[in-house]
């Protein structure tokens, strides 16, 4: 199975950790959105695609990257993120972009979330939440999660 990982990690460095781990779970490299072409992931059978969530939503240099794959895509996906807050049931923070992707006419798999350290007003001025997030637990969940991954693979 080859795959590849995209993410945009601007804040701590917080999803790339997760990234990394799904990397070496999936034998993936992992890029920037700036350092893969988009009209090249047709070459892969599973992509993935993660940032930290800003005002609510990915980063916007994933979702523009997003936006700039051609459609008729016939890959898996799946999409992860780290966040100071938890994602609501109700309204997913993953939705949209797993929606844009499945019009680009990948099937995704599976998503992912945990917490992150997070400095964003008005938490910067208590020194940020999560301090020590992703920890230890969130590193083995993000490993057992590519390991469902791969398990999954055709
Ligand atoms: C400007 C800014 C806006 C943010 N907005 C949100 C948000 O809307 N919801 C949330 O749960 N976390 C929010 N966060 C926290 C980040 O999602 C969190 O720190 C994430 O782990 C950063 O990932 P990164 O280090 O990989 O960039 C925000 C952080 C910053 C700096």
């Amino acid at each position: 199975m080859k795959a590849v990982i995209v993410c945009a990690s601007v804040s701590h460095g917080n999803t790339r950790r997760i990234a990394d781990v799904m990397g070496r779970g999936l034998s993936a490299p992992v890029v920037e959105p700036e350092e893969v072409d988009p009209a090249g992931l047709s070459g892969y059978d599973l992509v993935g695609f993660g940032s930290g969530i800003f005002s609510g939503r990915f980063h916007p240099r994933l979702r523009e990257f997003v936006r700039s794959v051609p459609g008729q895509q016939c890959g898996r996906a799946f999409v992860f993120a780290t966040s100071g807050l938890p994602e609501l049931r109700v309204r997913p923070f993953s939705r949209p972009l797993v929606r844009l992707l499945e019009q680009k006419g990948f099937e995704v798999v599976d998503t992912f979330a945990c917490r992150g350290f997070d400095t964003w007003l008005p938490f910067r001025l208590v020194g940020g939440i999560n301090k020590a997030r992703p920890d230890g637990g969130d590193l083995a969940a993000a490993g057992a999660f590519a390991e469902g991954l791969r398990a999954g693979g055709r």
